[in-house]
Order: structure tokens, then C-alpha cells, then sequence
């Protein structure tokens, strides 16, 4: 233990990622290959970051791993579930993510991680042809299959602990209802009266995750932690949940940019987003449904930045709009572009273009990494429940609205909340200053 309490991470971690896909194949790879002195684990916060401790004399700079005992990327083991049979190594040549040269090295522990039969419902995510899915008659089933599966995983890979991170496709839309998502009693009886149109595959992820020791991550903007049968669930067990929607491209750009627009106290009249992606990812969200349920995420992140009951000449009634096109050609290759419409003294219009050309998966693997480790840590912290000082990395992020909990999503103010909870859990005072 260290001096705030926190157990060490002895042991394997096992981290099993929900869809074997292109994130969970760049993100897999990129951890095997950084293992292998072979890559950079670049974009990684827990990696990279250094973090001011102490003060006065005692004051100093250090990275994570020196303020809180994350587990070492050595003693990772990976599986996955996935509605495809191929293994990782295939899984990740047919991203097209990565380059050859970038693979081949770990080849063989690719190919052993040969993904599980996903709990799967072709309804949430048409587009999806696999075969490669359990054949459960109710929901409930769906559950006590993934159990077994993480207790077989955890068994035959020797884990101290595991970590769910789903990155898997986005289901469609299920917005929440209070009768059957408003507790965890509620959630339960509608898992075993085979309720399918309110219970998504993924909260059978998350309640065989949770119920198993595992700490859950939704890595997409999927509903399924984000209501209160959950909540109720991860406090129930004392777990840490974290989502919803990695942040990764145009999102971060938003939240690190719209904080320019408030401090200058800049008028807003709207803010369009557009993006052309052409991976499995954009041929699922190409789905209206599907699509739904990144809209929703995307455009909450503008309203807690630039609010207009605060600054009502500034930001009331601007027209925010967010638009996915699948495009082929560019594979995981994104590309967004922003135009902003901003006003100025007396209320002079002007426009500011971002086009940022970015990668997928590139941008997503290192927020895989980082929300693995601090969920794991975090459990071993003994904390529980919505973990808002992961916030940093997701473009939704979760917050009790019963309780009219306001989401932080402007980037600043997330970062100081990740600061200050490796602060704590590392013993050390919290505080504001920025540096
Ligand atoms: N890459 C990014 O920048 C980014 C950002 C935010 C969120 N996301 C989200 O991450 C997720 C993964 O993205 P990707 O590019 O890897 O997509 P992908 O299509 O390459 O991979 C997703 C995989 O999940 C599998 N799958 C679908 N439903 C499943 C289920 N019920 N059980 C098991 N497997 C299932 C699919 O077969 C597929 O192989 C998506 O939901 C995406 O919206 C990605």
C-alpha cells in the first residue's frame, strides 16, 4: 500500500476489450510493440505526463508511475470478444491502421488473441454480419455466458484483476427509461423477462464486468453505464465506471478550443461540424439509429463551455450542428472540418476554419491505454462508482443527472481533475494552479 492507501498492482491485469476492431487492434499492437522497444506509446497520458507534486521546497515534477503504482504495461494479457472470428493479427492487417512493418514483430502474440463469441444482437447494430456470437435465449443468458468467459479468462491467464473497456460498434440509440434503467432491481427483472428493446448487448457487458470484479469503460457513446441501475450497481460492488464516447479528433478540438471563445467572451452564433471516415466504425454509424447515438454525444460537449444562461449576449440560441459522412476511401483515415461562426465587438461577424486530418484509431489506442490503467488503478484505490476525473478523455462524459450534475467537458478543466485525483491517490494535497 501506499501512503494514501492505494494496493500495489502486483499481478497480471487482464484487459479485455468489448469488439476486436481497429481500436482494439492499434491499441493491443501498439502496447505489445512499445513492450518490445519497438514503438512509442505516444498520446498516452500515463506514459508521457508529468504532473507537479509537493510544495515549497518539496515541490517537483513527476510522471504518473512515480506519484501512484499503475500496473506495468509487462504484466498486461489481452482477449477480446468480437461478432468476427478473426484473431488479432488478421483483425488488425484488415484495419489497415497500421503498417506492416508495424505488426509483423508481435505476430505471434496477435494470433493468439483469438477473440470469444460476442453477446451480440443484430438489431443494435445492423450492419454487422458476424457469426461469430453466443446463442443465448434471453438476455440474462447473455450475462451468465460473459461471466464464465471472464472467469475462464481470468483463470487460464493466471490475472490478479480485469479491466472491460468496450470498443466495440455503437449501438443504436436507447434512451433511458426510468422504469426499467432507474434502478438496479428494475435492471435485473427486465435482464430476465428478456427485454430487448431496453437492454443493449453492452449492458450485459457491463453487469457480467462489474459482477465479476472487473472495473467497466464504454468507449463509445452507448447509454449503458449512463443511467442509475448501473451507478447503483458500481456502488453496489464497489467499482469504478468510466464513459462514455473517447475522445479523440474533432471532440478534443472542440473542448480544447471553444475555452478560447468563453475567456475572450466571444460570441458564438454557431459551430457546424462535418467529417468523412471510411472504416467499420463510419459503415455502423452510417446506420440513422446508430448514427443517433454519436449525435447526441458529440453535441452535448458545446453546452457546459459556452453556456448561455451565463452569458446570454454571447451565447444564446447558436446553432450547433454535427454531421458523420461514411466515405471508403478514407478508411480510419478521418477527416473533420470546423467552421465556426464567432462575433466580436458590436456584434462583427467573423469565421474560423479548422480542418484537421487525423487518424482514427491513432488517437483512440493511447485513451484505450490510459483509461485501462487509471480504471484499475482507481479500483485499487478503492474507489467506486462514475469516475469524473476520467472526463479527460471522453467526449460524453458521465455525471449523476438526477442529482443535476453538470458534465465538465472543457479539456482545462478535466485536466485539472485528472491532475488532482493522481494527486490524491498519490497522497499529495490537490489544488488549482495551472501550469
Ligand atoms: N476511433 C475513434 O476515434 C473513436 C472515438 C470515439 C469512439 N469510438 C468508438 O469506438 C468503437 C470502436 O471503433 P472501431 O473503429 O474500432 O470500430 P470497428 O468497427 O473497427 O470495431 C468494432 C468491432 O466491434 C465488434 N462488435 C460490435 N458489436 C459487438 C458486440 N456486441 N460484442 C462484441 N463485438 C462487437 C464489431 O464486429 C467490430 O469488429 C466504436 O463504437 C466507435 O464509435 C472510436
Amino acid at each position: 500500500m501506499n501512503k494514501s492507501g492505494v494496493k500495489p498492482a502486483e499481478g497480471k491485469l487482464g484487459v479485455l476489450t468489448v469488439g476486436l476492431g481497429a481500436v482494439s487492434t492499434t491499441f493491443i499492437t501498439g502496447v505489445l510493440m512499445t513492450r518490445k522497444g519497438l514503438a512509442k506509446p505516444v498520446g498516452s497520458m500515463t506514459q508521457y505526463d508529468i504532473i507537479r507534486v509537493g510544495e515549497g521546497e518539496d515541490e517537483k515534477y513527476l510522471k504518473y508511475n512515480q506519484i501512484v503504482p499503475l500496473a506495468n504495461l509487462n504484466d498486461i494479457v489481452f482477449g477480446a470478444w468480437d461478432v468476427y472470428p478473426a484473431n488479432a493479427y488478421e483483425s488488425a492487417t484488415n484495419a489497415e491502421v497500421l503498417k506492416e512493418k508495424d505488426i509483423e514483430p508481435v505476430k505471434d502474440e496477435l494470433v493468439k488473441i483469438v477473440p470469444m463469441k460476442a453477446a451480440f444482437d443484430k438489431n443494435y447494430a445492423k450492419r454487422l454480419e458476424g457469426n461469430n456470437v453466443k446463442d443465448c435465449k434471453t438476455r440474462w443468458d447473455m450475462v451468465q455466458e460473459l461471466k464464465k468467459d471472464i472467469q475462464n479468462f481470468k483463470k487460464a491467464n493466471n490475472c490478479a484483476r480485469v479491466v472491460v473497456l468496450w470498443a466495440a460498434s455503437t449501438e443504436v440509440y436507447v434512451p433511458v427509461d426510468e422504469k426499467v434503467h432507474g434502478t438496479l432491481a428494475a435492471l435485473e427483472a427486465a435482464m430476465k423477462a428478456d427485454d430487448r428493446e431496453h437492454i443493449a448487448p453492452s449492458m450485459c457487458y457491463a453487469y457480467a464486468a462489474l459482477t465479476e470484479g472487473a472495473p467497466f469503460i464504454m468507449g463509445a457513446p452507448n447509454t449503458t453505464v449512463d443511467i442509475p441501475a448501473m451507478w447503483e450497481l458500481a456502488e453496489k460492488v464497489k467499482l469504478p465506471i468510466a464513459g462514455k464516447d473517447f475522445k479523440t479528433g474533432q471532440t478534443l478540438v472542440k473542448s480544447g478550443f471553444a475555452p478560447i471563445l468563453g475567456v475572450r467572451c466571444l460570441g458564438l452564433s454557431g459551430w457546424f461540424s462535418t467529417n468523412i471516415l471510411g472504416n467499420r466504425d463510419g459503415l455502423v454509424l452510417d446506420e440513422p439509429a446508430n448514427f443517433r447515438t454519436k449525435e447526441v454525444s458529440k453535441l452535448s460537449t458545446l453546452e457546459s463551455i459556452l453556456v448561455p444562461e451565463k452569458q446570454p449576449d454571447l451565447y444564446t440560441d447558436y446553432y450547433h450542428k454535427v454531421r458523420i459522412n461514411y466515405y471508403p476511401p478514407r478508411n480510419d483515415n478521418k477527416e473533420g472540418w470546423d467552421n465556426i461562426d464567432i462575433f466580436g465587438w458590436m456584434g462583427y461577424p467573423m469565421q474560423i476554419k479548422i480542418n484537421f486530418l487525423c487518424r482514427d484509431s491513432i488517437l483512440a489506442a493511447p485513451l484505450c491505454l490510459d483509461l485501462v490503467l487509471l480504471s484499475d488503478l482507481a479500483a485499487r484505490a478503492g474507489r467506486y462508482g462514475i469516475q469524473r476525473f476520467l472526463s479527460f478523455f471522453l467526449k460524453s462524459p458521465m455525471h449523476d443527472y438526477t442529482k443535476n450534475e453538470v458534465p465538465v467537458n472543457n479539456l482545462f478543466e478535466q485536466y485539472v481533475m485528472l491532475k488532482n485525483a493522481i494527486r490524491e491517490m498519490g497522497g499529495y494535497k490537490a489544488d488549482q494552479r495551472i501550469d
